[in-house]
């Protein structure tokens, strides 16, 4: 186990503990698909452990009972991320699973394990979004009533899907916790069964099907990369990977202003951010689940964490190269390969985990992608104040091949001399480079340009 921010003493012991736990002693070296006596032991859970754990034969019943449900999603080439990285890599295409990411199955597992008498009880959840489809939709097919807690800013579509799927849906605090908190009220009053979004063993097992598919999908798979938020996608993704191929490296990633693994890893347990910020809202996430952990302790080989402006990037990059749209926390994985594209062994697979993206967000975050990458320009410059003088500054940008989004002229400056005037101008360039060009090019003609 690694994060990779630690290196101090009591991290390398605490990578050392995980390490040992993660040698795979118990688990069996299996062909993919060929089930073996051990597969229903419990691989690299300690005996002290009071949380359930999730086998390798939990995950395979899943995918019998989650057959005709979920979707097998595709597993695409990528050739740009392949050039970027020398190596193979795919990417495996939650996105395009059914409610759009990889959600639904685990909450239908969860709700088709429950017993009648708590189905006709009803089920309750508390998402942003992603786990409320999931949840809606498999409550709908099981004939069961569902309601759902969403923090306010939950993004639109997620909502109205959430709804058009039949669940009732309620508003409430600002984060997933809040939500939580009046989901278990809820279960409380009503009795109501809360299907959590990832702390659960049934929605970790669900979860690893999806993992099956990967060794399935790509035979040959040295690295898998996951997006995390409360870690039950990693988690099952690494029981089903690590069972059966455990020199296959498991490497989950989150938000940088939104990442509880990697101190909850380096303390031993799962412990909350006090605060978190990103545009990831699937995995916007304060703290680990208790039973995820346990399987991301045992299991997985690394947490990275990625910067809003990677995450933005990698978005952007995905639509203009992929041609695939996912939504920020699904685009974790590409921005952790395209952060350090030499880190990994390949082939890789880095797995979209969601495609339920708001279009005003999507505007954002192609608006913030493309600042990232230094497609857009704003600079301040002094020219004098006469006929000519603008028209000349332009001549000097469209001969750079700059393309002007906007130019406002400034006369009121208290430092500016009679004779000059501040023309503020926001131009859309080629990349870092044709920036860099362009202002040098400015400075050598003269011109006071400074970058606002
Ligand atoms: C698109 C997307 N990716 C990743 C995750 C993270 O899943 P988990 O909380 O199980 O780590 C979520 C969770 O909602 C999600 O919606």
């Amino acid at each position: 186990m690694g994060v990779l921010e630690g290196t101090d003493p009591a991290h390398e012991e605490a990578n050392a503990h995980a390490d040992r736990a993660k040698a795979p002693a118990e688990v069996p070296a299996a062909e993919l698909g060929g089930a073996t006596e051990q597969e229903g032991a419990t691989a690299g859970a300690q005996a002290a452990e009071p949380w359930p754990t999730v086998t390798i034969a939990d995950i395979k019943a899943a995918r019998e009972t989650l057959r005709g449900t979920a979707l097998v999603t595709p597993m695409e080439g990528s050739r740009w991320l392949s050039a970027m990285t020398d190596q193979q890599v795919a990417l495996k295409c939650e996105n395009l699973q059914r409610t759009g990411s990889f959600k639904i199955r685990g909450a239908y597992l969860r709700i088709v394990n429950l017993t009648d008498e708590e189905r006709a009880r009803g089920v309750v959840a508390a998402s942003a979004g992603n786990h409320a489809q999931g949840v809606a939709l498999a409550a709908a097919v099981l004939g069961t009533r569902s309601t759902v807690f969403m923090p306010y800013g939950a993004p639109l579509p997620k909502e109205r899907a959430t709804r058009g799927y039949g669940a009732h849906v309620e508003f409430v605090g600002h984060t997933i916790e809040d939500a939580l908190l009046a989901a278990r009220e809820f279960e409380a009053r009503t009795g109501a069964v809360l299907i959590h979004p990832f702390d659960h063993a049934d929605i970790i097992a669900g979860q690893g099907t999806c993992g099956l598919e990967i060794l399935e999908q790509t035979p040959d798979v040295k690295t898998v990369v996951v997006p995390t938020g409360g870690g039950g996608f990693l988690a099952g993704i690494a029981t089903a990977v690590k069972s059966l191929r455990p020199d296959v490296t498991v490497v989950g990633v989150q938000a940088e202003s939104a990442a509880a693994y990697p101190a909850s890893l380096e303390a031993g347990e799962p412990v909350a951010l006090e605060s978190m910020m990103t545009m990831a809202d699937g995995i916007a996430v304060g703290r680990p689940g208790d039973v995820p952990f346990t399987a991301v302790q045992a299991y997985v080989d690394e947490i990275r964490t990625v910067s809003e402006e990677s995450l933005s990037t990698a978005l952007l990059a995905l639509l203009e190269r992929a041609k695939v749209l996912v939504e920020p926390a699904g685009a974790a994985a590409v921005a952790a390969l395209m952060d350090s594209p030499h880190d990994f062994e390949g082939p890789i697979v880095a797995v979209l985990s969601g495609g339920n993206i708001d279009p005003l967000l999507l505007m954002r975050v192609i608006r913030h992608g493309m600042a990232a990458q230094g497609r857009y320009l704003a600079v301040r410059c002094r020219i004098p104040d006469r006929p000519g003088a603008l028209a000349c500054l332009l001549h000097e940008l469209s001969e750079a091949e700059a393309n002007v989004l906007d130019v406002v002229h400034e006369r009121t400056s208290e430092t500016l001399p009679l004779d000059q005037v501040e023309v503020v101008l926001q131009m859309e360039m080629r990349g870092s480079t044709h920036r860099e060009e362009m202002l040098k090019r400015l400075r050598e003609c003269g011109y006071a340009v400074t970058v606002s």
